[in-house]
């Protein structure tokens, strides 16, 4: 089989590694497209270099524009380097600009496309990535889905029979190298200046337009971080600087100490040395999962209910409405009791894609 990866934003990278490991084991060929949706180093090179993964075999180079322009941009981009290949997959992952467009120009190749990360909805039409995710799901022919609670939905929504359950590859990557930072692989994580990795402290990132855009509502979130009475390690997306900047707010207030994005170890190590998360970030809210740190996230609901159901997460969608000891008590509340299990699958969901995607290939699809 020859399989292209279509992958442009920083939570693909990630799942890109195990994926990309899976695929060496075997005889197949696996070419990787990175649409240059995310440019900076901080965002994209050193997850490939930091997590072993081939340098891309073409690069579009698309970048920042709005969403019409960043889709149309990926999607045209596409066409020639698709026809050249012609793949029997296109494997588009999660839910960015670049999944869906990689999603549209491939079904309208009449190539097969396989949807990693299937069938995960918030049900909040506000957010982009639920637009790309529910309209990649619908022209995908092979969903893999990492959670029963995405089956249900792949169900709900009439695609039972595409959808397949897989795992979720997050697992595979944030396990290994959990174990690595504790077998002293990895060199200390690049803390923001004021934060003392000795004594407690809370990571916390915030990168959702939804956050963001609003002057008045990142102002508030920020002034709320402020207060804690515990630091907090902000590891600032480009798109928080941005705004903040062209909003006049500054960023290092009371607590809040700011450092850049971390690479993954470092982010591991991070929440594993921090005593908990503070995030508006889909992926973050499962590592904090499964690296047994609480989260507490700013957002009005989540595509990972598991980590809602289980307590270890929280949804505090607005945390500036919280009394300031309301929500320090929130942010340090104790680890929840009792086994929260393995909602997420065991680590070896990549192998499962690869198992799958051949079964379908091979026509055993009703298997
Ligand atoms: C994208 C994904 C989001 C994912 C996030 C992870 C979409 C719609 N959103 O959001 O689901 O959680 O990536 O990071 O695809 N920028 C830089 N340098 C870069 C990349 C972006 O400075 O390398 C700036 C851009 O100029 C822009 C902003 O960040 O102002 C947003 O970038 P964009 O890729 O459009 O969306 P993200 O917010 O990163």
């Amino acid at each position: 089989m020859k399989v292209i990866s279509i992958v442009g934003a920083r939570p693909q990278l990630v799942k890109l590694a195990p994926i990309a490991a899976a695929f060496a084991r075997t005889e197949h060929e696996h070419v990787i497209v990175h649409t240059g949706q995310h440019y900076d180093a901080d965002l994209s090179d050193v997850f490939f270099s930091g997590l072993g993964i081939p340098d891309p075999d073409v690069h579009l180079g698309v970048g920042s524009g709005s969403h019409g322009v960043q889709t149309g941009s990926v999607l045209s981009a596409l066409d020639p380097v698709l026809d050249r290949e012609q793949p029997d997959w296109v494997l588009v992952y999660g839910d960015t600009n670049s999944t869906i467009a990689g999603a549209l120009s491939a079904v309208k190749m009449h190539l097969p496309v396989a949807h990693l990360e299937a069938g995960l909805r918030s049900f909040n039409r506000r957010m982009p990535e639920e637009h790309n995710r529910v309209l990649t799901d619908h022209c995908a022919d092979l969903l893999l889905a990492p959670t029963e609670e995405a089956m249900r939905h792949l169900a709900g929504e009439g695609l039972a029979d595409r959808a397949r359950l897989a795992g979720d590859v997050m697992v595979d990557i944030c396990l290994r190298i959990r174990d690595q930072v504790r077998a002293g692989e990895f060199p200390a994580p690049e803390l923001p200046e004021g934060i003392d990795p000795s004594e407690p402290f809370l990571l916390a990132t915030l990168h959702r337009p939804d956050n963001t855009d609003d002057p008045e509502r990142l102002s508030a979130i920020l002034g709320s971080l402020a207060k804690l009475p515990v630091p907090v390690a902000l590891a600032a997306h480009p798109r928080l600087v941005s705004r903040a900047e062209a909003h006049g707010i500054d960023l290092a207030q009371g607590n809040v100490h700011v450092g850049r994005p971390l690479p993954y170890a470092s982010l591991v190590a991070a929440v594993l040395a921090s005593v908990g998360v503070v995030t508006d970030s889909g992926g973050l809210q499962k590592e904090a999962f499964l690296l047994e740190r609480i989260c507490t996230t700013i957002r009005p609901e989540t595509e990972w209910v598991e980590t809602v159901d289980t307590g270890w997460n929280v949804l505090v969608p607005d945390p500036h409405t919280l009394a300031p000891d309301e929500l320090a008590a929130t942010v340090t509340r104790p680890v929840p009791a009792g086994d929260p299990g393995t909602p997420y699958g065991d680590g070896r969901a990549a192998e499962n894609v690869v198992r799958l995607m051949e079964e379908w290939k091979e026509g055993r699809r009703h298997a």
